[in-house]
């Protein structure tokens, strides 16, 4: 077990022992080695580089309370990443592929897994890219998959504090018919100015309308949008562009089981002012509740800026139950490493 204070973590890059590091060349995959060293020596003329041929995965593993290790919806990762590359003209990483290089550097790190009750877990970083030389436009030949782990804490300082969100609505994040619905590299590019100038302005995330129209609500930068009708409906927004969370996607799930309605549909923006709770939701800021959302001169104020509202609570408990095996997987979520 590493010397780490568990319980102050954060979430940013930590080193470990290693990642593990798969090369696509001639239309087939390597067998994949773990490497210490956690620099690439890559050709200056990647496509990765020139054309933005990158994609990444979010994902996590937990300490479970009978000690065993679990990483939480492998495939569903592993699913995405799968047609992220399609999009993007990369060398598709099979999901089986995925998982097991997942559990193999979850393995290999294990003595970084935070240990059950300090409330961090393990963030594994998956990373597809064109290494492969390329000057003219088109897919490279050579692609490499990174797997990366680190322990990590809350991703917003305060865990489950509601955080004010800002719209900024000369920024879009993706095109109606662009890339939103995949995670590549770019997307988060295309976010970082609007994302700067939200955190400068005292905002530590910004919503993003559809960019056609801006009349509908898409998602946050970093994580899905959720909102909470007062008759407990759970509402999400229905769009091309917005990436399919994993955690949306779970949460759905578990609302419908509390027997919750689940409504996934075009969300106007004025339809924010009913909501009685507001969240973003993804692997990174899990269930993080949005007590204020500021447009132009407009501020909507969900909820008080101190507490989470009681139906998020019972989502994020549940959630976090399932994770750390607290409560049963009946959807067999849960992969043991
Ligand atoms: C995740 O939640 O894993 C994400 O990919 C968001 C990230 C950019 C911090």
């Amino acid at each position: 077990m590493q010397n780490i204070d568990w319980k102050s973590l954060g979430f940013k890059y930590m080193n470990t022992h290693c990642h593990i590091r798969y090369v696509w060349r001639d239309g087939a995959w390597d067998k994949g080695e773990l490497v210490s060293e956690p620099y690439l020596n890559m050709h200056i003329a990647a496509a990765c580089l020139h054309y933005g041929q990158a994609a990444f995965e979010g994902l996590k593993a937990f300490r479970c309370k009978d000690g065993k290790a679990r990483i939480f919806r492998p495939q569903a990762n592993g699913e995405r990443m799968f047609k992220t590359a399609r999009r993007t003209c990369m060398a598709q990483v099979p999901v089986e592929l995925f998982v097991d290089a997942v559990k193999r550097v979850v393995k290999a790190n294990e003595d970084y897994l935070p240990p059950f009750g300090t409330g961090g877990s393990m963030y594994i970083r998956p990373l597809l890219i064109g290494s492969g030389a390329q000057i003219g436009v088109a897919p490279a030949d050579e692609y490499t998959f990174i797997v990366m782990v680190m322990p990590v804490g809350p991703y917003y300082k305060g865990g489950l504090k509601p955080v004010r969100a800002i719209i900024l609505d000369e920024y879009d994040r993706a095109a109606p018919q662009g890339m939103g619905d995949v995670k590549v590299a770019g997307n988060y590019a295309a976010s970082l100015f609007a994302h700067e100038t939200a955190k400068h302005a005292g905002y530590p995330v910004e919503l993003y309308l559809d960019a056609k129209t801006h009349t509908l609500v898409e998602e946050f930068a970093t994580s899905n949008f959720i909102g909470i009708k007062p008759d407990g409906t759970y509402v999400t927004p229905d769009s091309h562009s917005v990436l399919p969370s994993v955690t949306n996607k779970t949460l759905k799930q578990i609302a419908a089981d509390l027997g919750m309605k689940v409504e996934v549909r075009p969300i106007p923006f004025e339809e924010i002012a009913t909501f009685s709770e507001i969240a973003a939701c993804g692997t990174a800021v899990v269930v993080t509740p949005v007590c204020e959302i500021t447009r132009g001169s407009t501020v909507l104020k969900i909820s008080g800026p101190d507490a989470c509202g009681p139906v998020l609570q019972k989502l994020y408990e549940t959630v976090q139950g399932i994770q750390y095996g607290e409560l049963p997987d009946t959807h067999g979520w849960c992969v043991e490493v």
